[in-house]
Parts: structure tokens; sequence; C-alpha cells
């Protein structure tokens, strides 16, 4: 039986629900110190005097650094960002750039007195006015000289074909910042040994990132850098850069010659570490009388920090999602603000831009009289409208009939307040999603134990996704193992180089580098059967080898061995298989790879208070090969509700005059609990997609994230008549 498209529970659920899975903060070393960072108050200027005499001096201090005592960094070259992150890097010099800059770091016997003796710090500073992002800024916005990809497209002429267009809308989204929120915080744990090796234990997304960058940085030779992380208590794109806290902790560490022991606080996590940049979208459809889209036209402008060019690329998702018979034009342009470098945020990029194109798709079925699901089919497209490239595979017209049907779609009545149940109003709204297919390369090792055990190996992650569970079914299949003898190692860049857990892309290239690292094992073991000492299968040939239940048999005889019979008849402890997989090729292939989905999400408005309440959703993928359903399922549930908090509860607030985000805490940012959420369903209507990936997956996490704000801001259109293009969706703006 194989072990690939079993609901397989997680390996390590037992783990982490017993407090037995460590996090970055839980790990403990002999002589540990602790540190704590103190922050900028103000969010432009610079400080005029920092006084460290009495926190010098306070119990248990170490040391106290500034950037009067911190040796200098090398300065990070913008082309080595990947994804886009922050370069400035802290305690250089007496400028402040952001509220929430680090000011210094407190070395301490524990965390308190380190905290304590922060608060002891006299820091003076001249302030300026801070610049901070309103949407009316976007007037304002210009093209950052650095981009990772091109800031403008153009296809045909969509200006004109919406000029020309019997049908037109024209409508501006606004989408707030947000914050990541991860349950655990950003924290590091840096040691260096007597040879001088660094060892960076950090709750990070990119073990092979962060060892270049603190490299890069700290002028230390990689192979002299190791970085941990086993276990993320929440990613979310925040942990897929290196913050400020992560070099500091390393050379705090080297300042005391002790391990340095660096848990951020609560609040630095809305200060300290990114957060998702705010967007204003503008939208121009032009279509035929029947829906039938002739132009599209999306610009988007984002805020980022005044010394990093950070694009957030939501106009993105109008380059592939539906064909327009004139022409389709993006662009993106940024506006410089004291605020710290935003990053990637769940889904980055899609889920903001799905958010404006999706809603003004609604606003078009209204204005054609088409029915939303009608209108998404007629648009539908098999060639990338922007490569030109035809998609590998697109089940588009799967997603969003099989999930029309699932939810109910046709007893839906379109006009708008025309479905009731008592005094609540009911709305059903829709909406369809593209998602890029992300490629990197990935090394992975497989070994292969005389006891007919295996151990994967990778610096790959589990950013809480299923990847030790994912990579033991995919070992064990290649293997003729069952999953419970594979072992996952993961998260340590002793272990062969893997990619950062981002672009929801581990299961297709990171997994499948573990794939062919296991059957590189296998192919070893098949070599001994038929060519090894006493060799049971000699003079076979390989391809009648069958491997199944830790045993080798040969096919039409009844010749079998066993991994373990065959190692030691070999004087072998173990076999070990190297993965090498790397489709940077395939990146410009033939074929446009995307994975995508249709969100149906039905809601009860209180017309009285405004209050949404969100009765169901169901949502229909394309990501390809599904490997463990259970596992994916839950992925949807959690980009569902993840996208629920997009929809009517996120937003990071800005002081105005101060320039700080004022969010501090859970309590002052609201994301959706239990009660927030119903009934969820989830279905999977994609095929294996052997362009995206030798195991036919394509990226699942993120995608589910997409086109839930949309599906829901359009069912309060159905059921109020009124269409909110602010997110979040509030009382206010429903009444
Ligand atoms: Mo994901 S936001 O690409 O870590």
């Amino acid at each position: 039986m194989n072990a690939i498209g079993q609901p397989m529970s997680r390996v390590d659920g037992r783990r982490k629900v017993t407090g037995g899975a460590r996090y970055t903060a839980d790990i403990s070393l002999p002589r540990a110190a602790h540190a704590a960072i103190v922050h900028s108050r103000i969010a432009n200027g610079r400080t005029v005097s920092i006084d460290t005499t009495a926190a010098a001096r306070a119990p248990g201090v170490l040391a106290v650094l500034t950037h009067h005592n911190l040796p200098h960094m090398k300065p990070v070259p913008w082309s080595h960002l990947h994804p886009q992150g922050q370069t400035y890097l802290p305690l250089q010099d007496d400028k402040i750039h952001y509220a929430g800059q680090p000011i210094a770091i407190v070395v301490a016997e524990t965390l308190d007195q380190a905290a304590y003796a922060g608060t002891l710090i006299k820091i003076e500073y001249e302030v300026d006015r801070p610049v901070v992002f309103k949407p009316q800024m976007a007037r304002e916005a210009v093209e950052p000289a650095q981009r990772m990809w091109p800031l403008r497209s153009s296809v045909g002429d969509a200006e004109k074909a919406i000029a020309d267009a019997a049908v037109r809308i024209e409508r501006t989204y606004t989408m707030p910042d947000r914050h990541h929120n991860q349950m655990e915080p950003h924290a590091t744990l840096a040691l260096w040994d007597d040879d001088g090796t660094l060892t960076l234990y950090d709750s990070t997304q990119m073990v092979v990132g962060t060892r270049r960058l603190a490299s890069l940085v700290l002028g230390v030779p990689e192979e002299k850098i190791n970085v941990v992380c086993e276990f993320l208590g929440g990613g979310f794109g925040g942990k897929s850069w290196s913050w400020p806290h992560t070099l500091l902790a390393a050379l705090a560490a080297k300042a005391v010659n002790r391990p340095v022991r660096l848990p951020l606080t609560r609040a630095q996590m809305y200060s300290m570490v990114g957060h998702q940049a705010a967007t204003v979208q503008t939208i121009a459809l032009g279509s035929d009388r029947d829906g039938k889209l002739t132009g599209i036209r999306h610009d988007s402008v984002s805020p980022t920090s005044v010394f990093d060019d950070y694009v957030e690329y939501a106009a993105l998702a109008s380059r592939h999602l539906w064909r327009a018979s004139g022409g389709i034009s993006t662009s993106h342009r940024v506006v410089y603000v004291n605020r710290n470098t935003p990053v990637v945020l769940r889904a980055p990029m899609e889920a903001q831009g799905h958010f404006a194109l999706e809603s003004a798709m609604d606003e078009l079925a209204y204005a054609t009289g088409v029915d939303p699901v009608e209108l998404r089919l007629r648009n539908d497209t098999d060639t990338d409208p922007y490569s030109g490239r035809p998609f590998s595979t697109r089940a588009m017209r799967k997603c969003i009939t099989e999930g029309a049907a699932r939810f109910g779609w046709d007893r839906r009545t379109p006009k708008p307040r025309s479905m009731r149940d008592g005094r609540y109003l009911i709305g059903q709204g829709m909406a369809a999603a593209i998602f890029t297919h992300w490629r990197w390369p990935a090394k992975a090792r497989v070994t292969l134990n005389g006891g007919g055990s295996a151990l994967v190996e990778a610096a790959a992650h589990d950013i809480g996704t299923g990847t030790y569970t994912v990579m033991a079914q995919v070992a064990a299949d290649a293997l003729g193992l069952t999953p419970d003898k594979v072992a996952v190692r993961l998260g340590d860049t002793r272990l062969p180089e893997s990619h950062p857990a981002i672009g929801s892309s581990t299961v297709s290239n990171a997994t499948a580098a573990v794939m062919l690292a296991a059957q590189a094992a296998r192919k070893k073991a098949v070599l001994l059967a038929l060519n090894g000492r006493d060799a049971p299968f000699a003079g076979a040939a390989a391809d009648d080898v069958i491997v199944a239940d830790g045993r080798l048999s040969l096919a039409r005889t009844n010749l079998s061995t066993s991994y373990a019979e065959l190692l030691a008849r070999n004087g072998l402890s173990n076999l070990v298989g190297d993965g090498d997989y790397d489709p940077v090729e395939e990146v410009n292939g033939p074929k446009a790879v995307f994975s995508f989905s249709a969100v149906f999400a039905e809601v009860r408005v209180d017309p009285d208070l405004g209050l949404v309440r969100l009765s169901r959703v169901v949502g229909a993928y394309d990501a390809g090969r599904i490997i463990n359903p259970k596992t994916a399922r839950s992925q949807a549930i959690g980009g569902i509700i993840w996208g629920v908090g997009q929809a009517l509860l996120e937003q990071s607030e800005t002081d105005p005059m101060l320039g700080r985000f004022v969010n501090r805490n859970y309590s002052g940012y609201l994301v959706p609990t239990n009660a927030d959420i119903p009934e969820l369903d989830a279905l999977f209507v994609g095929e294996f997609d052997e362009e995206a990936s030798p195991l036919g997956s394509k990226g699942l996490g993120e995608l589910t994230a997409v086109s839930v704000a949309p599906a829901i801001a359009n069912a309060v259109y159905h059921a109020t008549g009124k269409r909110v293009r602010d997110l979040p969706i509030t009382v206010e703006k429903v009444l």
C-alpha cells in the first residue's frame, strides 16, 4: 500500500501537544546569559545621547551594547536579499528611521535583569516629524530602483480596450497593514565555540539563508556557522528573513563570551520584525455585455521603509488569472515612510491582489447581470495571458463547478438582500484564485539503516504544515518501507542544503529531493541484490526487483531478501542516497505552472448591528496531486481561517503623529477564534502535474488563504447591497 495519498496524522503531533517539541526559546544551554533589546520610541531622527551608566551597574548585567561599542557589521548588498527583506543593520550609527528600531542590547544573568536594566538606559533624541503612510499618498508613489520582478506589465492595449468597452468598472480597493502574530515569538540563542564556530538556534523559515546573511554581515565563513530550527510555532512569512535581533544575539554572545538567549517581547513582534504592507489598488475592467473581459488594468501602491525597496506585488494576480481579449496592464509603485521594511505575509501579493481583482469581478457580474460563477467560466483561459505559455494543468473549471455544486450555488438568488433567515440577511459570494508555483533547488540525504529503518535529512523546515510527516510518506514509498520506519531530521544547516519554507514550496521541491535521495538509496540496495556479495538476484534485471514491506523481491520468482540481510551480507551498516533536485531550467520551460482555487462563502448579517457572521465556506483547490489529504485539509482550513482574519478582523494601526504601530499585543489585534469559524469544507480537484514537481504536486498552503476575503466581501454585498472596498469589513462599513 502506498503511503502517498494516505491521510496520515502528523508524526510530530504527540510531541507537539505534550510539550516534547522544543521551540527556539525553549532550548537551554549551560552558562547561557539572557538578552533584551531596547528600542526606539521615535520613528524619525537620531539619538543625541545614550546613558548606559545605571544599566551597566544594575544587578546581573554582563554587557550593554549600543552603536558606540558594538562591532561594526558589513552592509548587506540588496542582491543578496531573498525574499526581499530589511537591509538596514542595527546599532551602526545614531540615526533612527523607524519606531521599534533597536538602540541597545542588554545582556544579563536572567531575562528579567536584562529587561529591567534596559529601562535604566537614558536616551535623548533629536526628533523629526515621521513620514506616516496614508492611502492618499498613493498619488505621490514612485517606482523603486531595485526590484525582484518587473514592476509593470503590458500585454495588448488594456487602456484602449477598457475605453472602448461596452461595460466599464473602475474602483479602488484598500487594505491595511497586517502583522504575522505568530504564537511563537522570534527568538535567537547564539553560541560561539572555542574554535570560532557560531551556532544560531533561531526561529526562522530559512536556516540556510540565515547562515548566509550572518556570514555576510558578521564576516564569518559559512562553514563556521550552524543555524538550527527544528520546530516553528508559526512563520507565515515573518520568519523568512533575518531581523536585527538575530545578528545582535550573535554579537552579544561574542561580547560576553557566553551563549546568549534573546527572545523578542510580544510588543517587539509589532515593531522589530516584518509586517504586510498596506495596499491601495485601482482596478479597471472592460467587458462586453456578456461579461467577457476585454481589458484589465491593475495598479498597486504600497508603503516601504525609507531604506529598502520592498514591493508588494499585488497586481501580479491580474497578469495571470483571467483572459482579456484586448489587453492587460499592471503596475507597482511604493511610498517611502518611517517604518521597518515590510515582508511577505501569507499569502503575499496574491491575497491582497485577489481581493481587488475578485471584488471587481463581482462588481462586473452585477453590472452585466451575469452570474458570478458563470462570469468566471466565461473568462477562464488555458493559456497564461502574461507569458503566452499554456498552463501545465489548470483545473479552474473543476474548482468552480465542483465548488459551486458542493456549496449549492444554484439555490442562490442573485439579487442583493433577497435571501433572509428571520431577521438575518443571508449573503453568498465567491471568488477564484491563481497562485504562483515556486520552484527552488533542494538537496536531501536518505540513509537506509541495517535494521531496515531509514533517516531523511535536509536543511528544510516544517513550518507547521506537516513536512516531517509528508517526507516520511514520500521516502517510505520510494524505499518500500512503512512511514513509521522513517525518521526525518530537518532545520539544521549541517544537513544537505535546502530552500526556505516560503511560497508553499516544500512538498514540491524539498520533498522532491527526498524522493530522489530515497530512490538513490533504493537503487544502491537493488544493485547489491543483483551484484553484491552472494547476490540473491544475481543475473536478474534491476527493473524486475520489487521493493515493498522492507523487502526486495524478484518478480516472477519466490526470491526475496530484506534490507537488513542485504546490508549484513555485504558488511555494510547503511546505504546513503543523495537527492539533488534542480528545477531551475524548468522555470522558463514551455508551460506556466500555477495552482488554482475557487472559494464560496456564506455570511449572515445582522442588519441592525452591521455584524457579519460567517456561516459556511467551501474551498475547491487544484494543487496537483495531494500527498496527504489530512495535512492538506488542515492547510485549507488554516488558510480559510487566515483569510477570515484578513476579511473581517485584522488591521495594524499606525499613530499618525508618532509613526508607531500602536498594536502591541493580541488584545489590540483581532484574529479569528474558534467562535468566529463555522463549518469549513475543502475539496481537492487537482491531478498529477509533472511540470510542477516529480511528486506531481503544486503549492497549496498559501493558495488556501487567497480569495477568502473577496468571497466574503462579495457575500456581504449580496446580503446587504453594500460594497465594502476597504478591509477589514467592520460594522461601521456595513451599516
Ligand atoms: Mo510565505 S508568506 O511565502 O512564508
